[in-house]
């Protein structure tokens, strides 16, 4: 059944009130639920429908007696009711065990947990289990008290006790009406690190992240993550926290990353647990960014939800932005750009030129939990990031605080975000709208010509056709460019300029000599960009530009249009002898530059990925992708082996800290394996094998068995086995493990996998695990484009054994067999029979279902 944004009713019954009342077990919880629901007097006499997935109701009451006026339609349970206000009450028995899907309430390493979103709540009891429905929720839990001793829930604890038999309650109480999606419960045995902070109106907030016994050690970066999470929104967005008390807790059974449940945040221990010795640097950033995203959520999504799913963006786009600026005031902000700009283009660009191509606020669906994507998410976030370009941050910031003033308290849709933005920040957003309902990455071409003393700017646009969408309208592109002097390398002023029409030409008068394009800088919009601008063009704005991601980009450009002639042939020995001296120069001179930050030389330093590669030319031919990426890494390697090697020997000597310094010693001091592995394989996995044993945290240890597990030395089986043997006992560092050796550049990384896949540690029912194991093989364009097909059999296997026991995860693993129309016509062949055979199986998941099918178009 698919269902239409279109086909938006708002709910004939309203539920002002829920009680819940938990007897918690881990094989055996009973749910008692009594709703409050109200007639909708805008809505046509309806009978209330109550949604359930996989429950049973064993009693149900009417205003307090038993009841027989209801039925089962499929999944619902729907009821007659004489009046305009009644009380339901349902009881239903649910084994949180026996959950694998882990939605709703679930078992996970002894304790209890929910998820409930998008539509776990149905999981759990009876209910209309739609965003737009907000009710006050008070909830009971008891339970055996050596098993459980501690029993959470949203908002505040107003009672507990002791029922003297072995078991204890606790009632909770959430003052904010909210969907149910927001519901959460957690019981088990953990404990709490603790901490407060006072609102900047006086509030005090008991503040605690708990875990499992033996992990309080690991929480100390969250917590600071959170107090700065909690300054920074007031400070950048007015907001404040509204309850005495927020709690997160750890959880390692996970669908996703973490979930911003009222007053309780959930998390993947992933993103709340790190310490040096555990945890990289990209890791302690990763903890940083999740806790600010779900704690900012607390306004965008909570206080101001969703009306229906399609609105999707409205809470999760603007919430990645709220992150992202979070991560660039806590840390570097170029660089902060840099990786979001590399996610988008890692994660969402393949999404959007592909078969699941989708605009950010969707039309229709079969199965929500599959619309949780990088274009929802990452090019939701660009597109308001926009908004912010043409208002400016303060105009926008007045547009946010309309917003959250006019909505609060209410289920709203993109459409209400947008127009409080044009009335708050003064923009007419009529046209921007596109950017709502088309999708596909636009194609920008740019070119400057030069006459008199006049600069002229020639721009076109065109977004692709994507499934459902054929023909597309143009779109408002902000583009900040600067005109740069070629002789001094320096420029009079940027400029925003808006390209809004299919083709465009705007002129800079002022300049007696052709200046040096500087386009897109700080990636102002998500677009596809053809600047047809020379090599030595290109070095100029590497080593120029002031703008950091403008330079960054320069030489990316630089080294996509040298490996893209390569792998298609269309470079001869020449032009590839000047395009690796081109860009050996410039590498040399990010080597060089003692202004640069390392943290910043880091990133300069880091080719473009393959899956970049790979959406640049037409049938994409994995192997040749990787070969010439390669050999350009090894031409490097060997043309700046000095300088790698310099600048092992001096990051290798900054002592372990936390602040940017020692962050960057770290990030370039693996880099400088990485080339040299490519170049020096021999003095690569000599340096990397004393880089793992003399580490004293895991940056330096997990790039160094990055680097070996590459290479062919018995100091990879070496190391790998010191390495598993040191973090036994450490589920996320053993995820590690499993990555490192998935997604190596190793030749027989594809053996490994099938090996791996065997391992005693190797679990189908932990998402963690799997995605460690068979997510990183998936992106290892390397092993799982064997010509034979057999890495895409080995996916198919995995989404085929793991649909019934986990569908939502399962169903992440379609998208890279999805593909199949951009790979060379052999291996599409080949991708496409094991998206039928998958489609072929009997009683598959709706979630499975709807991406294997749109895959297959
Ligand atoms: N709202 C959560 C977040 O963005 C994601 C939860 C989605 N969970 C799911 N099962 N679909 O942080
Ligand atoms: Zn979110």
């Amino acid at each position: 059944p698919v269902i239409r944004r279109a086909d938006y009713r708002p709910p004939a019954w309203l539920v002002p009130e829920v009680a819940l009342d938990f007897a918690l077990g881990l094989d055996a919880t009973t749910v008692r639920a009594e709703l409050t629901v109200r007639r909708n007097p805008a809505i046509d006499r309806a009978p209330l429908r109550l949604a359930g997935d996989g429950i049973a109701a064993r009693a149900v009451t009417v205003d307090g007696l038993p009841s027989n006026a209801w039925r089962m339609d499929g999944a619902d349970l729907v009821i007659d009711l004489p009046g305009a206000e009644h009380r339901i009450g349902i009881e239903t028995a649910i084994n949180p065990a026996a959950n694998s899907q882990l939605m709703g309430l679930y078992a996970s390493g002894g304790m209890l947990c929910t998820q409930c979103e998008a539509e776990g709540f149905r999981r759990i009891t009876f209910h209309p289990d739609r965003p737009d429905v907000l009710s006050v929720y008070r909830v009971r839990l008891s339970g055996d008290k050596a098993r459980f001793p501690v029993l959470l829930a949203n908002g505040n604890c107003i009672a507990t006790g002791d029922h003297g038999d072995g078991t204890h309650w606790a009632e909770w109480h959430d003052p904010w009406p909210k969907p149910s999606y927001l519901f959460a419960l957690v019981a088990g045995d953990l404990v709490a690190t603790r901490d407060r902070f006072t609102t900047m109106s006086g509030r005090a907030v008991e503040l605690a992240i708990w875990v499992r016994p033996g992990d309080e050690g690991r929480t100390a970066h969250a917590m600071r993550s959170l107090i700065q999470s909690m300054r920074w929104d007031e400070e950048a967005f007015g907001r404040e926290y509204d309850l005495d008390l927020f709690n997160i807790v750890a959880v390692s059974d996970f669908n996703m990353g973490a979930m911003e449940n009222k007053g309780l945040n959930v998390f993947n221990t992933r993103y709340v647990l790190a310490d040096p010795e555990t945890a990289t640097d990209g890791d302690y950033d990763a903890v940083e960014g999740v806790i600010g995203h779900e704690y900012f959520h607390n306004w965008s999504g909570n206080r101001v939800t969703c009306r229906d799913w399609f609105q999707l963006s409205l809470k999760e786009g603007f919430t990645v932005l709220r992150d992202q600026l979070f991560s660039a005031a806590m840390g570097s902000e170029p660089v902060k750009r840099i990786e979001d700009v590399r996610v988008l283009r890692a994660a969402q660009f393949p999404e959007d030129s592909g078969p699941l191509a989708h605009p950010i606020r969707p039309d229709s669906y079969q199965e929500i939990s599959n619309f949780y994507t990088a274009t929802v998410y990452n090019k939701g976030a660009e597109v308001i990031r926009m908004m912010r370009t043409l208002a400016g941050p303060e105009r926008f910031r007045a547009g946010c605080d309309l917003y959250f003033a006019r909505h609060d308290g209410e289920a709203a849709t993109c459409e209400d975000f947008i127009r409080a933005i044009e009335e708050g920040a003064g923009l007419d957003l009529t046209q921007f709208r596109l950017w709502y309902s088309q999708a596909g990455t636009p194609r920008v071409t740019a070119r400057l010509d030069h006459a008199g003393d006049t600069a002229t700017l020639h721009l076109a646009q065109q977004v692709p056709a994507t499934p459902d969408q054929p023909s597309k309208q143009p779109m408002p592109i902000p583009l900040r460019i600067a005109l740069l002097d070629r002789a001094t390398g320096r420029h009079a002023g940027e400029h925003l300029v808006v390209l809004d029409t299919a083709e465009a030409r705007f002129d800079f008068p002022g300049h007696a000599q052709p200046p040096v394009l500087s386009i897109n800088r700080g990636f102002s919009a998500p677009v596809a960009l053809d600047a047809g601008q020379s090599d030595a063009d290109l070095v100029f704005l590497a080593a120029h530009d002031d703008d950091p991601f403008a330079r960054y980009e320069a030489l990316q450009r630089l080294i996509v249009g040298h490996l893209t002639g390569a792998i298609d042939g269309t470079l001869d020995a020449a032009g590839r002898q000047a395009g690796r001296e081109a860009i050996g120069g410039a590498l040399a001179a990010v080597l060089d530059d003692p202004a640069l930050d390392d943290l910043m030389r880091g990133e300069l330093l880091i080719l473009p990925a393959e899956s970049y590669l790979a959406e640049q030319v037409a049938a994409a031919d994995p192997v040749s992708i990787r070969r010439e990426r390669e050999a350009l890494k090894a031409w490097l390697a060997d043309r700046l082996a000095d300088r790698f090697l310099a600048l092992h020997d001096r990051a290798i000597l900054v002592p372990y800290s936390l602040d940017a310094a020692a962050r960057g010693a770290r990030k370039v001091k693996t880099q400088a394996l990485v080339y040299l592995a490519a170049g020096r394989p021999e003095e690569a996995a000599r340096r990397a094998a004393a880089q793992y044993d003399a580490a004293d945290n895991m940056t330096d240890r997990q790039g160094a068995m990055m680097v070996l597990c590459g290479l062919d030395t018995p100091l990879r089986a070496q190391k790998l086995a010191d390495f598993h043997a040191r973090y036994a006992a450490d589920a996320l560092v053993i995820d590690k493990w499993f990555s490192l050796q998935a997604g190596s550049l190793h030749p027989a990384a594809l053996d490994h996998v099938r090996a791996l896949a065997g391992h005693p540690d190797m679990t189908l029912t932990n998402p963690n695990r799997v995605r460690s194991l068979y997510m990183a093989f998936a992106a290892n364009a390397g092993a799982f484009h064997a010509a034979d097909g057999s890495g895409y059999r080995i996916i198919a296997d995995l989404i085929l054994a793991l649909d019934p026991l986990n569908a939502q995860t399962a169903a992440r693993f379609v998208p890279p067999l999805g593909r199949w129309r951009r790979i060379d016509p052999g291996r599409a062949a080949l991708m496409r029979a094991e998206l039928e055979r998958i489609l072929a199986a009997p009683r598959l998941s709706r979630d499975t279902y709807e991406q294997v099918s749109r895959s297959l178009g």
